[in-house]
């Protein structure tokens, strides 16, 4: 049955469907890593320890971090079993049926559509920064959507548009192009933490948790250190895209399982190193700016140091959106090969080996969303569509081994099925910490991707067919 599943939509495990093979496990991890660590440790630490959780952000950075490590080994499990570019969309496919791909797919696309959107803002702040620093100056207009007063946010439109082309280029030259921003924007990291480490003075750890563990404020705000955890999870998600590209490495029953973990476990000793070192040189409530880490130390003295880190900054959240976007395309891609969306998504450039057309599509959507909707609380409500499909996954896990025992599995969890029952403890519990504006907008999300699944995909699904 899994194999007749597997088959008729065009999911066999790991088999060759015209995308070019050539990733290796080096590449994965650093796909990973691009695709994690940004925003998340770059901005919204500062934010989380001054209004949520102090000095205990390292606490929220750790907590998060093991809901995303359940959900990886999750993924792991199930990228080297079964594959395929759709990711955590395919494996429901497989494990729960249509409906509920359906709805995994949707909320991918929160995670990496709307979150591809999301960065690009944040990009556009950090990169019209930069230009007023070097004395250059954009016309208002054009750094800001409409609704904001502006016409258009140009850089953060332009800078999809960018991507989308190198993109189409081919998947190699992307991974390339990544490897080098990677490299550029861990040296920032690196550089922030030898300038940093010798001010670190432990009085600005204490008070240690100064918001509690966690409180709901009539205001509509949650703080407190699970609360914190559910912002900064927004560090880490993006690691998943690595199972995304399932169909264009070398070998992905061995090297799928490495670039998931490996890029998950470097990225969560960075995010404490960095964490535990900001809050150390500046007291927390200071650190509710846009460029805490430039700020950090701009306020030790080294001025010039600040431009150098929001170059890297630019370069890190470059690789970013290039990850995200990325898995956007292959998830779409996927969806589009088994008809949930139009068909003419899923050919692939006969020349480069991209699927060329829904580049071109999420290019057009993306930057229009980024160019003229400001996205500002949006991050949150990308966490919650994250945090749902990560559960998706770990219950995936449990309900495949009980259907489906004898499946080869490359990779194994063992203690079969705590690891998965604690991702689906873990994340959900990260879900129940965000506001209920949050949970709103996701509930409205739903609907609309229920209403266009009985509206369209339901009537044009291969598999149904
Ligand atoms: N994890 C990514 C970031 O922090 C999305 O920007």
């Amino acid at each position: 049955m899994l194999t007749q599943l597997l088959r008729k939509k065009s999911i066999q495990p790991h088999a060759h469907t015209g995308l070019k093979k050539c990733l290796t496990a080096f590449d994965l991890a650093l796909l990973g890593i691009g695709g994690a660590i940004g925003t998340g440790i770059f901005v919204l630490t500062g934010i989380a320890a001054a209004t949520q959780a102090g000095p205990a952000v390292v606490l929220s950075f750790i907590i998060a971090a093991v809901a995303a490590g359940f959900a990886a080994l999750s993924y792991a499990e199930l990228a080297a079993a079964i594959g395929g570019s759709g990711s955590a969309y395919g494996y429901s496919y497989v494990a729960f049926g249509e409906l509920a791909a359906w709805m995994m797919g949707w909320m991918l696309l929160l995670e990496y559509g709307v979150g591809a959107a999301a960065v690009a803002n944040g990009w556009s702040g950090y990169f019209i920064n930069t230009l007023s620093n070097l004395g250059w100056h954009l016309p208002e207009a054009l750094t800001k959507a409409p609704v904001l007063g502006g016409s258009i946010n140009l850089p953060a439109f332009a800078i999809i548009w960018a991507l989308t082309l190198l993109l189409m280029v081919g998947v190699k030259e992307s991974a390339r192009a990544n490897n080098i921003m990677v490299i550029i924007k861990l040296s920032t990291i690196v550089i922030f933490l030898v300038l940093a480490v010798g001010h670190i003075h432990s009085e600005h750890w204490q008070p240690f948790m100064p918001f509690g563990w966690f409180e709901s404020l009539d205001n509509g705000k949650n703080i407190g250190v699970l609360a914190g955890a559910s912002l900064v999870f927004f560090a880490y998600f993006g690691f998943d895209a690595v199972s995304t590209a399932a169909e264009e490495c070398q070998l992905p029953q061995r090297d799928l399982p490495i670039g998931l973990i490996a890029s998950l476990a470097f990225c969560t000793l960075i995010y404490i190193i960095v964490s535990g070192t900001l809050t150390g040189v500046i007291p927390y409530q200071q650190l509710n700016t846009a460029s805490p880490v430039a700020y950090a130390l701009t306020s030790l003295g080294y001025t010039w140091s600040s431009t150098l880190v929001a170059t890297g900054v630019l370069a890190g959240l470059i690789t970013v959106l290039l990850v995200l976007l990325y898995g956007l395309t292959r998830i779409l891609f996927a969806m589009s090969r088994d008809g949930l969306i139009s068909p003419v998504f899923s050919a692939v450039n006969p020349d480069r080996q991209t699927p060329s057309k829904i580049i071109l599509m999420c290019g057009v959507v993306v930057s229009l969303v980024a160019g003229f909707i400001p996205l500002g609380e949006l991050a949150e409500t990308v966490n919650i569509g994250t945090l749902a499909s990560f559960v998706m996954v770990c219950l995936g896990v449990i309900r495949l081994r009980q259907t489906h025992p004898d499946l080869p599995r490359p990779f194994k969890n063992p203690f079969n099925p705590l690891i998965p029952l604690g991702g689906v403890v873990t994340c959900a519990a990260l879900m129940g910490f965000l506001p209920a504006s949050t949970w709103h907008r996701f509930g409205l999300w739903a609907v609309v991707g229920v209403v266009f699944y009985f509206a369209y995909s339901f009537k044009h699904s291969k598999l149904r067919q």
